[in-house]
């Protein structure tokens, strides 16, 4: 782009190269243009680590090159350290522009609004302001190297459950504090290269033409001014995602669709004026990105210390009844074939080819010798079965040792990106091998390795209990590390634990197949077991660390309007090794006529002190930190009356509190117990006998504001561009259309071997619509004759007998 500013080269572009540009060259780059001398930008996933594919294998996920694994969103967000994932991002950043990438694919800030969603390692947090700070910092360090990010997927993508085609009818005030909040934090605060819009559809339209959330909110409310890139395969028709404010149609669909788009221009269907407005921000993304060269070779050793470091500042050390750290010296049984063969990231288009690999293992042999380490598999790691001779060699194991580390977890079989979960149960044949060690070793430590929230029925009867989330390609040493006291566990839940799955409000909604209603509104995660007073195995916030802190009380200053409240507390390290620990503040509006969570997270701070060190944490709120969402006046309010700093160590365990009242004055008074709640101006959610929370249909359809939209399934023979194929499947044409689908997706992606792996390709592929099918062909197969081929397999499923 030589001396031409963006908008000189956007006066030289035809209109057939304006329309070119609107859509990518293949799987990973944009188009070039080079009588204009505009560049191509190379894309690449993902959040934890650069998937660069190797050369002739574009949409392999297993055939990149080598690149840094880090720790994935869940251990990341489990850190609540801003400052180390700016270093992770700055390592991501170096790593992408090493492999000539532009613009990273990541981080993906949706929030975890069901602990069963198929991809929530990929995502921080149920909360929008851990979310929203820990995805900034990946941002900012990111884009301080020069690459783009691409902040995803916007919005409300909580599930991967027919994700291609499925609405999520959420309400205004769900939506704006907290789907979008997270989103809004980081466009306002760091400035993304682009926003990639997500495959569902929010409240009426596909996400890539909803005009409202792209034009209105992102650009029109946030003043975002970079590029909307469709997730891949989302952006169906450029002639409607255009207009809506998406930019870029990745991949591209050929030229055939150029052409398409073209005639349309011609016709006046697509507005010259939003072409140039899209073609002008990808000329300026271009300018930016394109061509990026790395500077110098990263330095992964570096990088892969960084990783180690991330991973222990991520693990969450659940539970601690003395047995760890290892005392040295002692004789430790490591059991569970995740300790040799780890999971360490997940599974799907975030898939990374890891530089190196640590094991815990290995780790432990290393660090403790030889002779003190045993080892015993337990179970068979690619299925969920043990036998009576891996139990036994165990109960050996962990009878002749000081110490018994069982690691269990998630296989990749059990959790991958486009497959929501169906329970939060381990593989039976993990919990079986904990009792097992427990049963022969009273000195028994549980290690985790999964992406999110499992149930542990044995948590009361174990000492001690470690969640290693999934920790990137150092998570074995990682995890040595702290086992054995070298690193402390720095982590804090992201997410609550429930005791069952059947006790998270969102587990047993109405879904599918048409839509998926956010009945439960406000009352995701902490928000619901905090308001209801439910009893949950771990807490959001929740973490033990090996020395102990004191904190002092607390200072709560309140500037004019509650514009501004400053709360100081001193945090004293009195135990006797260094150690971090967080600071977080909550907000409980005590007289809103608006329904609210019971608290909700405005701030927090990590800090880290050797023994007998004391810090003053300062930690600041602002108006909004107090405001909630009116549906009616759309807008941010600040209702007047009393609300309680609460500053804590989990949502579950208040530390000090203090009473506040808009206008600068502050109570200094616990409050009382015996408040008569307000009137509240909109009815209240509930909990069923069924244990369904959320609200009514009625009273949701008030909260929408307008009818709640059917959710009946396609009657056979009636499927739409939407239908997913697994809403096909009792048609014959459906069933074959899966097999060809899935052999066809396992030849193309990769996938390793195995009849499980096998089967979870073909759950990842129930999902695909007819929409998909330009992108997953390559763009052989076009709209018009994905559209006849849907006109076909209707046909054939009227005619069928079987039905
Ligand atoms: C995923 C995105 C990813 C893209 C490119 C999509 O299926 O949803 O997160 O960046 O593929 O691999």
């Amino acid at each position: 782009m030589t001396g031409q500013t963006p908008a000189e080269m956007l006066a030289r572009l035809t209109d057939a190269e304006k329309v070119s540009l609107t859509a990518g060259a293949d799987a990973w780059t944009t188009r070039a243009v080079d009588r204009v001398g505009v560049p191509a930008v190379r894309v690449g996933d993902g959040p934890h680590g650069v998937r660069r594919p190797q050369e002739g294998s574009a949409l392999s996920m297993f055939d990149s090159h080598p690149a840094t694994c880090f720790p994935t969103a869940s251990a990341l967000g489990s850190s609540w350290d801003p400052a180390l994932v700016r270093e992770v991002g700055i390592a991501l950043g170096r790593e992408a522009a090493g492999h000539g990438i532009g613009v990273l694919l990541g981080p993906g800030v949706n929030l975890k609004r069901t602990p069963v969603g198929g991809r929530n390692f990929e995502y921080f947090s149920e909360d929008p302001h851990l979310s929203s700070r820990i995805g900034a910092a990946w941002v900012g360090g990111v884009q301080s190297t020069g690459v783009g990010a691409s902040l995803k997927h916007f919005a409300a993508n909580n599930t991967e459950q027919r994700r291609y085609g499925i609405e999520a009818v959420v309400d205004e005030r769900a939506l704006r504090e907290l789907y979008l909040a997270s989103f809004e934090h980081i466009v306002v605060s760091e400035r993304p290269a682009t926003v990639m819009a997500a495959y569902n559809r929010l409240n009426g339209p596909h996400c890539t033409e909803n005009a409202w959330l792209l034009n209105g909110v992102l650009r029109g409310e946030w003043g975002f001014e970079g590029v909307v890139v469709s997730d891949w395969g989302a952006a169906w028709d450029r002639t409607a995602s255009v207009p809506a404010g998406n930019d870029l149609a990745m991949p591209g669909l050929g030229k055939g669709d150029d052409r398409y788009v073209q005639r349309a221009l011609t016709s006046g269907r697509l507005p010259q004026k939003a072409l140039d407005a899209s073609v002008l921000r990808i000329l300026e993304l271009a300018a930016r990105y394109g061509d990026v060269q790395g500077t110098s070779a990263p330095d992964l050793e570096a990088h892969h210390d960084l990783a180690r470091r991330a991973a222990a500042a991520g693990t969450v050390l659940l539970k601690n009844d003395g047995v760890l750290p290892i005392a040295t010296g002692s004789r430790v049984a490591v059991i569970g074939a995740m300790a040799e063969e780890p999971r360490f990231q997940g599974a799907g288009s975030s898939h990374v080819v890891p530089t190196q690999v640590d094991t815990l293992l290995q780790a432990l042999t290393e660090a403790l010798g030889d002779s003190a380490v045993s080892y015993a598999p337990g179970y068979d790691r690619g299925h969920d079965r043990a036998s009576a001779a891996q139990l036994a060699q165990a109960r050996v194991a962990a009878l002749a040792a000081d110490v018994a580390v069982v690691v269990v977890g998630l296989p990749e079989t059990f959790e991958t990106e486009g497959v929501d979960r169906e329970h939060l149960r381990l593989p039976a044949s993990h919990d079986r091998l904990v009792e097992t060690v427990r049963a022969a070793n009273p000195r028994t430590v549980v290690v985790l390795q999964n992406g999110s929230p499992v149930e542990l029925p044995w948590a009361a009867s174990v000492p001690a209990i470690v969640e290693g989330y999934l920790g990137g390609q150092a998570s074995g040493s990682a995890m040595a590390d702290v086992l054995l006291g070298a690193a402390e566990p720095g982590g804090r839940l992201a997410e609550t634990f429930p005791v069952r799955y059947d006790d998270h409000p969102v587990s047993v909604l109405p879904n599918g197949p048409a839509t998926i209603e956010y009945r439960e509104s406000l009352y995701v995660g902490y928000r619901w077991f905090d308001s209801a007073g439910e009893a949950v195995a771990f807490p959001f916030g929740h973490g033990l660390s090996y020395t102990s802190f004191s904190w002092s009380e607390a200072t709560v200053t309140v500037g004019e309007g509650l514009d501004e409240v400053e709360v100081r507390v001193t945090v004293s390290n009195t135990g006797s090794r260094s150690g971090s620990d967080v600071v977080q503040v909550y907000v409980h509006d005590a007289e809103s006529t608006l329904f609210r969570p019971e608290q909700e997270l405005r701030a927090f701070e990590k800090v880290w002190l050797s023994p007998g060190e004391s810090s003053e944490v300062v930690l600041r709120l602002d108006r909004r930190a107090f405001s909630a969402w009116d549906a009616d006046a759309h807008a941010w309010v600040l209702e007047p009356g009393e609300f309680e700093v609460r500053v804590a160590r989990s949502s579950r365990d208040i530390v000090r509190r203090a009473t506040v009242v808009p206008g600068g004055a502050r109570v200094d008074r616990e409050p009382p117990d015996d408040r008569e709640p307000p009137a509240h101006r909109d009815p209240l959610p509930y909990r069923e006998p069924s244990r369904a929370v959320g609200f009514p249909a009625t009273a949701f359809g008030k909260l929408l504001g307008r009818t709640r939209p059917g959710n009946t399934a396609a009657r056979q023979g009636r499927f739409t561009l939407d239908t997913s194929i697994r809403d096909m499947q009792e048609a014959r044409v459906g069933r074959i259309l899966l097999r060809f689908a899935t052999s066809r997706a396992i030849a193309t992606l990769g996938a390793p071997a195995g009849a499980a792996a096998d089967a979870v390709a073909g759950d990842v592929v129930s999902q695909f619509t007819f929409r998909m099918i330009p992108t997953v062909s390559g763009g052989l197969v076009g709209r018009r004759a994905a559209r006849r081929l849907l006109a076909i397999v209707n046909v054939l499923a009227r005619l069928d007998r079987s039905f």
